[in-house]
Parts: C-alpha cells; sequence; structure tokens
C-alpha cells in the first residue's frame, strides 16, 4: 500500500501552526439524469486544532455533502469535481507523541486503507440520521468494540473496558449493563450519548457533527450541547459543528462558515458573525432566530423568498433573488468573491468587492447594509 504524502513533507515541529484540517475550494457535484446538482461549489475553510467550526445555513444547501465530500462518504452520482481537503495525520496513530504529515485526502482512494482507518480513528462523525449510526441486530456494545478492534491495537476484554469508559464520559449511567443494549431500547438521548461515544471510542482529533441535536426533544438538545463542549474542551478535540441553526452555533462555535446554495457567503470568528455579521443573507439569518429578550408572541422576520431548486441556480450571487440591498446590473451579473473585509473575517459580496475581485476601498457597503437592517 503506497501512503500518498502531501509534496511538502514538513518536519512535525513545522507543522504546529498549521490547521489540522485544510478545505480549499472544494467542488462537489451530483450527474444526474436532469442536470447537474451543484451542491457544494467552491468551498473553502480551516480547522485548527480543538477548535469548533460551524457551518450553517439552511437546509439543502451543501453542509452534509462537504462533509462527504470531506469523508469522501459521497453517494454514487456525486462527485469531487475540484479542490483539496489537507489532513495533519498521525503517522502512528494512537500516539499523540507521534510525527505528523500533511495527507491530502482528496488524493486518497474512498475505499483505501488509509482513508478507512482515517475516517474513524482521525475524523469520526455523528451522523445526521441517528437512526444509521446503529445496526438494530447487534449490541451498541459490540458495534463500539468492532470499532475499536478495527483502529486499535488491543484485546477484546480491553475494548470492552474502553467501551464502557468512553460510555462513561458521555455521561451514560450504568455504562457496563447500558453497552449490552441494541440501540432501538435506548430513549432518544440516550442514544445520541451512545452515537457520540461510538465517534469518540478512538479518540480521534476531528469529530464532524452533522444536525447532531435535530432528531431529539428541547431539553435533551441542550444537555447534548453542553456535553460536546465538555467533551470538546477536555480532549481539545476539533469539531466542525453543522446545524441549519444559528442559536445552536452561538452556544457551540468558536469560527463561523455561512453556506447558501454550495457557497460561501461570509466566514469569521464567531464574534465577528455575532456581533458584526456583513453579508445580507447572515444578517437575515441573524434577524430570524429567537434572541433571549424577544417576547414569546412576537412573530420573528423569515427570510422572503425560498431557496432556488439546486438544478436552477440563479446566475451571479447566488442569493439576489432574495437580497434586499440587490443591485440590478451587478448582482445578478456575476459571482462576487470571498474578499477579506476585516482581519481573518470573509465576506462574498458586491457590497464590499468589485466585480474583479478585488475588495471595495470604502467600507461604504458595510455601513449601508447595516442601517438599512436597524
Ligand atoms: N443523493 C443525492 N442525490 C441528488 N442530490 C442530492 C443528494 N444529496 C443531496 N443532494 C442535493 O445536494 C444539495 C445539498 O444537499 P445537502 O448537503 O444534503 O444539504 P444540507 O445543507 O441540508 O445538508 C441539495 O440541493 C440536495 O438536493
Ligand atoms: S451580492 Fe448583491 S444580491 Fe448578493 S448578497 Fe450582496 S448585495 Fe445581495
Ligand atoms: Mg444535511
Amino acid at each position: 500500500m503506497v501512503t500518498q504524502i502531501h509534496p511538502l513533507i514538513k518536519p512535525a515541529n513545522d507543522l504546529t501552526r498549521e490547521p489540522l484540517l485544510r478545505v480549499e475550494d472544494l467542488k462537489a457535484y451530483f450527474f444526474m439524469d436532469e442536470g447537474i446538482v451543484r451542491a457544494v461549489d467552491g468551498v473553502s475553510f480551516d480547522v485548527m486544532p480543538g477548535k469548533v467550526v460551524g457551518i450553517v445555513g439552511e437546509s439543502g444547501c451543501g453542509k452534509s455533502v462537504t462533509m462527504k465530500a470531506i469523508l469522501q462518504i459521497l453517494e454514487a452520482g456525486a462527485k469531487i469535481v475540484n479542490g483539496k481537503v489537507t489532513l495533519r495525520s498521525r503517522i502512528h496513530h494512537g500516539d499523540p507523541n507521534s510525527a505528523e504529515e500533511l495527507i491530502e485526502l482528496t488524493h486518497l482512494h474512498p475505499n483505501s486503507r488509509q482513508m478507512r482507518r482515517i475516517r474513524g480513528a482521525e475524523i469520526a462523525l455523528i451522523p445526521q440520521e441517528p437512526m444509521a449510526a446503529f445496526s438494530p441486530v447487534h449490541t451498541v456494545g459490540n458495534q463500539i468494540m468492532e470499532t475499536i478492534l478495527l483502529h486499535q491495537d488491543v484485546s477484546k476484554k480491553e475494548a470492552r473496558q474502553i467501551a464502557i469508559d468512553v460510555f462513561r464520559a458521555v455521561g451514560i449511567s450504568m455504562p457496563e449493563q447500558r453497552i449490552d443494549s441494541y440501540s432501538w431500547q435506548l430513549s432518544g438521548g440516550l442514544r445520541q450519548r451512545a452515537i457520540i461515544a461510538m465517534a469518540l471510542s478512538c479518540n480521534p482529533r476531528l469529530l464532524i457533527a452533522d444536525e447532531p441535536t435535530t432528531a431529539i426533544d428541547v431539553t435533551t438538545q441542550a444537555q447534548i450541547l453542553k456535553l460536546l463542549r465538555k467533551l470538546q474542551e477536555e480532549r481539545q478535540t476539533s469539531i466542525i459543528f453543522i446545524t441549519h441553526d444559528l442559536g445552536v452555533i452561538a452556544q457551540m462555535a468558536d469560527e463561523v462558515v455561512v453556506m447558501y446554495l454550495g457557497m460561501v457567503m461570509e466566514k469569521g470568528s464567531a464574534m465577528k458573525i455575532f456581533k458584526d455579521a456583513q453579508h445580507p443573507y447572515t444578517q437575515a439569518l441573524l434577524r430570524s432566530i429567537p434572541s433571549v429578550q424577544s417576547h414569546p408572541r412576537v412573530k420573528l422576520p423569515t427570510i422572503a423568498g425560498s431557496i432556488a431548486h439546486p438544478f436552477n441556480r440563479p446566475k451571479g450571487c447566488p442569493f439576489h433573488p432574495r437580497c434586499t440591498h440587490f443591485m440590478r446590473g451587478v448582482c445578478d451579473a456575476s459571482q462576487p468573491h470571498l474578499v477579506e473585509v476585516d482581519e481573518d473575517h470573509f465576506v462574498s459580496c458586491f457590497l464590499y468587492s468589485e466585480a474583479d475581485g478585488t475588495k471595495k476601498m470604502t467600507k461604504t457597503g458595510a455601513a449601508l447594509a447595516k442601517e438599512e437592517s436597524l
């Protein structure tokens, strides 16, 4: 088996300032009889060690496909057509002191041994569909042990102990008994904890959580978010947290990536996104989340219009049919580029960029967008 290594292999101590994961201009399309769905169309972001990156956007904007493309688990019919995904990988898996290398995941075959090792051992997934995480015919414990045995050099007995320990770590009481349950015997909250336990069982450095609280009730949701944050802080695991809910992002993320129709509209630190959002779409999303102050009977504004059909993406800025700042002949003529409006704060909008991709020299656009949204 030939190990695919990034052309620029650097010694371990040179990698410490590199992101754990770098996604560059990633494009993943579905090729269908009816046409091409550009599900992910030029997405870039970095995940730094120990940080939580929140990916947010309405349903259908390409969040799950981005995650599947990173992990190379795209459905048949979908293909990565462009871009690079680079992981800072431990050469001797499991050994935290092991040297690291940069591996381009997009160069690996989805079924290669190395890609299979990376899935689970280095990048673990909490899938969107909770029922898809466990098979109903084996106990939860046996399935977690199977994952541990696949990735770690331990005996069956040790694997069972690791499974029990990780059950305890996610707050499941009576872990010795509960690991012998079937997933359908567990309540929604316990099942979600068991899924998190499974994902953490091999001590991954990156966890991708795809809408991990969508299928559970509000109280359990709050507990699960608290648990994820606690585990992340204790273990310094990086997380890509995917959700359609900016309110959840506010509780979880250090960095935020706002997506619309397969593209990044805005990205930056959570502070910048929540205190100083510049993109009209982010501003509209923010207006539509309940704040602590809002009265329960006050109807929150929703974003006017609906998301375009994926086969029929509008020309120019994908958000233009719904944008209150729409400029005819500009926004529908070409696609804005992502420009840096402030340190590590990027926006893709003609209020801030020229058609040639350069940054607007004045901040008039930002000021205007803000004033009008007040
Ligand atoms: N298996 C599939 N076949 C065809 N199109 C798909 C498939 N899965 C997703 N898509 C399309 O890709 C786009 C992005 O989907 P997805 O990433 O699942 O969105 P979300 O942001 O809700 O996770 C959508 O337009 C969706 O219709
Ligand atoms: S480019 Fe134009 S349509 Fe798109 S978000 Fe900016 S102002 Fe609105
Ligand atoms: Mg999804």
